[in-house]
């Protein structure tokens, strides 16, 4: 009853922010990402015959509302293949948790697929996903590698708000996307979880309506610009999502503001670069950094004009990630 597995992170280039249904995951309006091989987490999970849940994440005891999180979770996990042993979790991550860098997705991917192993369960990518969604919206994109899809779907018990693959990694690669990812402030936790500020939003932000149906219509322009291979329209409709997102949480009351100083310095760079005949296209989630979709040929001038601003703490250059998948 023990499993070990990975999980990539993800960066939403047409973003979700909002639910349908917050008890179930569900999210209001469909969403696009990239899986990223440079930003992992691998879970361990050992199901144990007494005692209590204890999560670890890198290697310390977790807070007693992250562990809460987890094992309420764990209940579908339990439920679901009949057994009521407690578990014990660590998990361990190759970058900055909870600051706005996906770590939940990664964490919550490579759980669902660790903890179905160590239970006894054979589930297919498409339920570990709707696993993993329950512990982290964005989770259910990280299944899956290379450009992956999440619909809202409209049924009420969610069977069809599912994610599925775009384009594979192998694809992605050959196309030569990267991501540049500017970390700022040292990569501090997030003043904000992302479901709270997506419940407030939803609750009192006058532009939360536009910006839920503007993602559906980014959604079909975005899986079209990726099949036609054209990164111009993918990186335009990436920066457009990005800031129709934070406009969305700003106007919120009280308003939502995930930038820093730093920030807006690296947007106006990406800018600049772009003018210059660099391929880089901004994004941004529920933190300060700055992730840049740009190519295999410009990524090291990108990770260069990242890194050259004031209050950016660490520069990463990604490849296209790929699945989930058992370690041992
Ligand atoms: O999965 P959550 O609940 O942490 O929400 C993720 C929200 C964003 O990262 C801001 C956008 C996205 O689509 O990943």
């Amino acid at each position: 009853m023990h499993a070990k597995a990975t999980a990539c992170a993800n960066i939403a280039l047409v973003k979700y922010w909002g639910k349908r249904d917050a008890a179930l995951n569900l999210p209001a309006a469909p969403s696009v990402s990239l899986t990223l091989e440079a930003l992992t987490t691998t879970a361990e999970v050992t199901f144990v015959s007494d005692g209590a849940d204890f999560l670890a994440i890198n290697g310390e005891p977790a807070s007693a509302a992250a562990t809460a999180r987890v094992s309420r979770w764990l209940d579908l996990v339990r439920a679901r293949a009949g057994i009521d042993h407690r578990a014990h979790i660590a998990t361990t991550a190759n970058f900055p948790v909870a600051s706005g860098l996906a770590s939940s997705a990664s964490a919550f991917a490579a759980l669902a697929v660790a903890s179905a192993r160590a239970a006894g369960l054979d589930l297919e990518d498409g339920e570990l996903s709707a696993l993993a969604r329950r512990g982290s919206g964005s989770a259910a994109r990280s299944i899956f590698g290379g450009v992956v899809k999440m619909d809202a779907g409209e049924r009420k018990d969610g069977t069809d708000a599912i994610a599925t693959q775009v384009i594979d990694r192998e694809a992605a690669r050959a196309w030569g996307l990267r991501m540049v990812i500017a970390v700022v402030g040292g990569g501090a936790t997030k003043a904000i979880g992302s479901t709270e500020a997506m419940e407030r939003t939803r609750d009192t932000s006058p532009y939360y309506e536009a910006f839920t149906r503007a993602a559906g219509a980014d959604t079909e322009a975005m899986v079209a610009a990726i099949h036609a291979r054209d990164l111009h329209a993918v990186g335009r409709i990436a920066e457009a999502s990005a800031l129709a997102m934070h406009a969305s949480a700003m106007a919120a009351r009280p308003g939502i503001l995930y930038f820093q100083p730093p920030t807006v310095a690296l947007i106006a760079r990406v800018r600049t670069l772009r003018e210059a005949g660099i391929s880089a296209y901004f994004t941004i989630d529920a933190g300060p950094h700055v992730k840049v979709l740009t190519t295999a040929a410009d990524a090291a001038e990108v990770a260069a004009a990242m890194a050259a601003i004031d209050g950016v703490s660490a520069v990463m250059v990604s490849e296209p990630g790929g699945p989930a998948r058992i370690l041992e």
